[in-house]
């Protein structure tokens, strides 16, 4: 098995990163070898190593076997904005080539890579490079991560339309009790499993500090090795 999964969300900050992290313990639980992989990521530290961005190091660190820092995260943009605002301000042109290459060497590695998009669905990777031009050279299956809260419902369904029409795969979506606040989640449940052209592959409690483990244990990996 030689598989990506690509994560993208409903918005940004809804739990594309907490999900991604989640589905690596998952898959690695299955006895996968499992590598994240943040391809664009804005908003970085400056380490010994270089610049490091907290979604890619958490990536990193729930990886078997752990990659190299500058393949799971090879546009690394400091400013915390969007990437073309980002690259621009640090001067970087951020293409597809180079993101190509180091998604291929953590193919030669791991059984399977999650990926995590940035923003939601339509932000653009870079001046005139959209996500889904990404997904499409990756070959990777989506998954839609849904921030469970007001509003949640048009965006999932708009993006799964989008995801649609930009000739990619939705696989499965994942709900993220992000506010625990949010009242009548199982009624949104039962809306967005109607209106999803997809399966939910779980739901993921709210969890401040975040264990990803537990997180995993809710996330239907039959059901995920079997979509396509
Ligand atoms: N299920 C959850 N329970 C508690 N906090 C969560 C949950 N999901 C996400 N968060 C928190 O919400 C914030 C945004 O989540 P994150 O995964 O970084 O979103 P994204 O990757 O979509 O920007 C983070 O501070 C994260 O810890
Ligand atoms: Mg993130």
């Amino acid at each position: 098995m030689s598989r990506s999964w690509f994560v993208t969300g409903t918005d940004t900050g809804i739990g594309k990163t907490f999900a991604s992290v989640a589905l690596l313990h998952a898959l690695r639980a299955r006895g996968l070898h499992a590598i994240g992989m943040k391809p664009v990521a804005s908003g970085c530290e400056r380490e010994a190593g270089g610049w490091r961005n907290d979604d890619a190091l958490a990536l990193v660190a729930a990886s078997d076997p752990v990659p190299a820092y500058a393949d799971a995260n090879p546009f690394a943009l400091p400013a915390a904005t969007a990437p073309q605002l980002a690259a621009r301000e640090a001067g970087v042109v951020v293409s597809l080539a180079p993101i190509l290459a180091a998604h291929a060497r953590l193919a030669a590695i791991a059984d399977a890579r999650v990926v995590e998009g940035v923003g939601g669905w339509a932000a653009p990777l870079a001046d005139g490079l959209d996500q889904c031009a990404l997904v499409r050279a990756i070959d990777a299956d989506v998954v839609l991560v849904v921030g469970l809260r007001l509003g949640c419902l048009s965006h999932a369904r708009l993006t799964a339309r989008a995801i649609a029409g930009d000739g990619c795969r939705l696989v499965g979506w994942i709900g993220n009790r992000v506010d625990p606040e949010f009242d009548r989640v199982d009624d949104y449940l039962e809306l967005l499993r109607d209106a999803l052209p997809a399966p939910c592959l779980g739901v993921l409690p709210h969890a401040p500090g975040g264990d990803a483990a537990v997180a995993a244990a809710r996330i239907d990996t039959r059901l995920l090795l079997s979509a396509a």
